[in-house]
């Protein structure tokens, strides 16, 4: 794309012009945008000509874990319901002692967060990098106490988190790091894939993820947390592999159905595809967006491979100005570019009611009557987090998304803030100025 047709004298749509898209882009949450093909639908018959729907006697969940692992090039990898069973299942595995910390990001899915209090464990946040939006080595360490029993950074939109630098800090201090590569399937860096650098690593395979069967997750782990994590997904038996029902952990049944995996089998051989073209279109708006002032494109470190889950783009000036930010969704809308302020919102997940109140789904105030000091979720605690929240707009990204979309998009973000700024000006009361 040409700079010129980002700097348009036309009217924007927020103020009465031509909305830059005439059709709806592939990113709503009717299937839009996903490759589900005859490959998923043969699959699909096949484990239902079979008629084993659990993984016991069943050929595909062994088949996805397989092809997991090998593709990430770990030993193993546990496919279980959800992302976030995933995590909690990881969190277990590790036998912490309750009420223990675990130090993690407010800017990441309530999954994460579900996850570490279901362990009976209780989140500490840590701020972000004002860039990325996650975590860093100099913000964990800072929140990291005597109690801290885990890291839990999350690779956020697709990109990759600095996990193997948070592994040695991690194991410096003798705790443990698990990694939350939800968004992130088979991204890489100098460093290797995200998801290998933990003591456990988790994906969620959800609708909108780069390898999806609508709703799953997996496991992977380092050696005897493999093992453990295996027995507490599968309610605490290894069918099978123990001959007598021993239970020697509870466990829960997060285990993933053939049907499920079926499909995400079919998805993990396509991903090479899926990521290409993510990476294709999402390079268009990049591209688009370089050399114009404005809005901030989350972009790729040098050596590092996105497969991009969303775009996030952050103009600084907005976490000053709600009404101006406000106008820029407005204009991104009317131009039928469907961003979200901020991530899962606009305030850090420690502002959430939930974490108010400390309630769980209960009354009796779990994790954090483990704790002999628990801490206070305050504003203010992570400001650079509660910043990028204010200044960011994320769009969720798929492989239907187009070049000529992603060029509609690139237009649409360009005109975004300089359209709103028409606009708040134009629906002040004359005589008014800011
Ligand atoms: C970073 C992150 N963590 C955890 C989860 C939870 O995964 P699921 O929705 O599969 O339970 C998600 C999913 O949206 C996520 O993006």
């Amino acid at each position: 794309m040409n700079g010129e047709l980002l700097r348009t004298t036309e009217v924007p749509a927020l103020l009465g012009g031509e909305p830059v898209r005439a059709t709806p882009l592939p990113v709503a949450y009717d299937g839009s945008g996903r490759i589900f093909g005859p490959e998923e639908e043969d699959a699909v018959r096949d484990v239902l000509r079979r008629g084993t729907l659990t993984r016991w006697g069943g050929t595909a969940v062994d088949d996805l874990e397989r092809a997991w692992a090998e593709r990430l090039g770990v030993p193993h990898a546990l496919a279980v319901s959800s992302g976030t069973a995933a995590l909690h299942v990881a969190l277990a595995a590790l036998d912490l002692a309750p009420g223990s910390e675990v130090v993690t990001t407010p800017v990441t899915d309530m999954g994460t967060v579900i996850a570490i209090l279901q362990a009976n464990l209780v989140p500490v946040f840590a701020d972000v990098s004002p860039e990325t939006g996650m975590l860093t080595c100099e913000t964990v360490a800072a929140a990291m106490t005597a109690r801290t029993g885990a890291i839990l950074p999350v690779h956020l939109f697709g990109r990759c988190a600095d996990t193997a630098a948070l592994r040695q800090l991690a194991d410096e201090h003798g705790v443990f790091l698990v990694e939350d590569a939800s968004q992130a399937h088979f991204s890489f860096d100098r460093e290797g894939y995200a998801g290998t650098h933990g003591h456990l690593s988790c994906f969620s395979l959800q609708q909108s993820k780069v390898v999806s069967c609508g709703e799953g997750g997996i496991v992977v782990a380092e050696g005897r947390f493999h093992e453990r994590a295996e027995l507490i997904q599968n309610k605490g038996w290894l069918r099978g592999r123990q001959g007598d029902r021993a239970y020697p952990v509870v466990g829960l049944n997060y285990r993933m159905p053939e049907l499920s995996a079926a499909v995400a089998l079919c998805q993990l051989r396509r991903a090479t595809e899926i990521i290409a073209r993510r990476r294709r279109s999402y390079a268009v708006v990049v591209e688009a967006l370089r050399d114009e002032p404005g809005p901030v494109i989350t972009a790729e470190r040098p050596g590092e491979r996105a497969s991009w889950w969303a775009l996030c783009v952050r103009w600084p000036e907005l976490a000053d100005e709600p009404e101006l930010a406000a106008a820029v969704e407005k204009s991104l809308r009317a131009d039928g570019v469907p961003f979200s302020p901020g991530y899962i919102g606009t305030s850090p997940l420690y502002l959430s009611a939930a974490l108010q109140r400390r309630g769980t789904e209960g009354r009796h105030g779990l994790p954090w009557t483990l704790h002999p000091e628990p801490p206070v979720y305050r504003r203010g605690d992570c400001p650079h987090a509660e910043r990028f929240l204010k200044e960011s707009f994320v769009m969720n990204w798929n492989e239907g998304i187009t070049p000529d979309d992603a060029a509609d998009i690139a237009r649409a973000l360009a005109r975004a803030l300089p359209a709103a700024r028409a606009f708040t000006a134009s629906s002040r009361p004359a005589g008014t100025r800011r």
